[in-house]
């Protein structure tokens, strides 16, 4: 049954071990923190989260350079402090997720070690060599400005090796079988220390055909539904979530046409989208995101997001959808990265508006598909500027007033909390918006629990009810004999839409409002006109509040 996918209706939060309490006082987040911080998590709401590399690493790259798959850095804590943690969620009924970095290695990892020491080693073939510099080793760099090529020579192999992204990252072959069979061992490893799914990173890269030769990437589908069989049989509830920036018309490629492949892609079409829309008051663009995007099998979900640990790709928007998104939102050259993108946290972008903020969050949980939070979030954490790169926003929670925000007892915290400035940690933290009731932090907390008590959402088939002005997107889901309306208005000035929201019966004229006490009756002839407060947003049910006693079993 559907309604048996946990996955297609979780609250999924984002978080790094480093970034969010460190327990032993060395400065850097750890398990034994984390743990301690379980109870915050599953007091929001949150049903699963999402943690970042904490495997062993020389963090060259936040840890997505991995040196060993089985293992927790010891910064971090121990495999055994993370099956206590895997055990304490199990225990509050959070599942979680990790990250699956297996496009690449560190360099530092003994496999490529070996495999550039000696010519011989079962490894060598475990990675991309060439003995000349490919025609287009400078093509293709996923971090423009930063990273100069995808080739480069290794003086102890003699040869020449292939990275997608940074040059420690040698790429590793993954057409190998046993490559093959390795990726299968580490996701068969994790899963028996308590892990529900992995979000996989950089999907179409691992799957890409590499080599010198090689003028395009070529996608190799089938190896998916490889890792998903083998992931099925160990796990039956298990899933995989698809970092896969791609077209929509590939989609069906990684979900396979009868959901035969990877669970779960991250929308990074209906993401940037709605950048655009929130930046130009114009939901056009979005609206065919979203219906571009509709195509899934059944049990295949969307992860909806706004921000995440990297930057805000907007690669995918026209030049001037672009323009007009970096003006909005990040209009400096520092906040901008890779030619690209904006590397912000949300709260900043949005000029710390609560009605901007709030309209981005109602969005993010009533759009198709599974919001994804990330860390900081919840309390509109900030930036850090003149940290490098993706690193501004990745700065550690902030939960008090404490020194270094309550993260830490150290004096010199490896990463700096931000102090100063209207995001600081003095005003900005966890413990003030606990106790004030009007807090982003406590609205956060009850719009999760909303979005719970909404399954159509999640489950549900979503239509867009046409309402007479773009800058207002009106969604309507149904699901068992249910229906819910929910409207966003993207522009600074109030709206008023006229709307129609059929319904089998003609006695059911009213729409519930699920957040405040206005609610809405058609007019004779069936018509809603509702005023929209500027970013105001509303949550229908379509009918009564007996909705639940109507639901039917299929
Ligand atoms: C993914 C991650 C990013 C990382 C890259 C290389 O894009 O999200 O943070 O740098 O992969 O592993
Ligand atoms: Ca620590």
């Amino acid at each position: 049954m559907i309604s048996d996918l946990w996955y297609k209706n979780a609250i999924i939060y984002c978080l790094s071990v480093a970034g969010y309490m460190d327990a032993n006082g060395d400065g850097i987040g750890d398990f034994p923190g984390l743990m301690r911080r379980l109870d915050y998590l599953h007091g929001l709401g949150v049903t699963a989260i999402w943690l970042m590399p904490f495997q062993p690493s020389p963090m060259r790259d936040d840890g997505y350079d991995i040196s060993d798959y089985y293992g927790v850095d010891p910064r971090y804590g121990t495999l055994g402090d993370f099956v206590e943690f895997t055990h304490g969620c199990k225990q509050r009924g959070i599942r979680v997720i990790i990250d699956l970095v297996v496009n690449h290695t560190s360099d530092q990892h003994p496999w490529f070690q070996d495999a550039r020491s000696n010519p011989e080693s079962t490894y060598r073939d475990w990675y991309i060599w060439a003995d000349r510099k490919p025609p287009n080793a400078d093509s293709g760099v996923v971090f423009p400005g930063v990273q100069k090529s995808t080739w480069n020579r290794d003086p102890v192999a003699k040869a020449w090796y292939f990275h997608r992204f940074y040059e420690f990252q040698p790429d590793l072959n993954t057409a190998n079988p046993h490559v093959q069979a390795e990726i299968l061992k580490i996701m068969g490893f994790w899963l028996q220390l308590g892990v529900s799914g992995f979000r996989m990173d950089a999907v179409p890269f691992v799957i890409a055909r590499k080599g010198a030769e090689q003028k395009k990437p070529i996608e190799q589908y089938d190896m998916l539904r490889g890792f998903r069989e083998f992931l099925q049989w160990r796990e039956g509830d298990a899933i995989i979530l698809a970092e896969a920036n791609v077209l929509p018309r590939t989609d069906l490629e990684y979900f396979g046409d009868d959901g035969d492949r990877l669970h779960m892609m991250f929308n990074f079409q209906v993401n940037q989208n709605l950048f655009y829309a929130m930046a130009a008051a114009d939901c056009r663009p979005l609206v065919k995101a979203l219906t571009s995007t509709r195509p899934r099998p059944a049990t295949a979900q969307w992860g909806n997001f706004l921000r995440n640990h990297d930057e805000l790709d907007l690669g995918r928007l026209s030049r001037s959808q672009r323009a007009t998104v970096f003006n909005a939102f990040g209009p400096d050259a520092n906040m901008q990265l890779y030619q690209r993108g904006i590397r912000r946290r949300l709260a900043p972008m949005l000029q710390g508006d609560r009605r901007r903020l709030e309209l981005a969050y109602s969005l993010l949980m009533t759009l198709p598909g599974t919001p994804v939070l990330r860390y900081g979030d919840e309390i509109g954490m900030g930036d850090d500027l003149s940290l490098p790169e993706r690193n501004c926003a990745r700065t550690p929670m902030q939960w008090s007033n404490e020194p270094h925000a309550g993260f830490t007892k150290s004096d010199s915290p490896t990463l700096s909390v931000i102090s100063q400035g209207p995001y600081g940690y003095e005003q900005i933290n966890v413990a003030q918006q606990r106790r004030d009731p009007n807090s982003l932090l406590n609205w956060t907390e009850r719009i999760i629990r909303m979005r719970k008590e909404v399954p159509e959402i999640g489950w549900g088939d979503f239509s867009v009810l046409p309402c007479g002005t773009p800058e207002v997107l009106a969604l309507r889901f149904d699901w068992r004999n249910n229906a819910v309306v929910v409207i966003h208005n993207f522009s600074p000035e109030p709206r008023e839409i006229e709307l129609e929201v059929k319904t089998g019966q003609t006695s059911e004229r009213d729409l519930i409002n699920l957040l405040a006490e206005n609610h809405s009756q058609a007019n004779p002839d069936g018509m809603h006109s509702i005023v929209l407060e500027p970013f105001g947003y509303r949550w229908y049910r379509v009918g009564g509040l007996d909705y639940l006693l109507k639901r039917s079993e299929v």
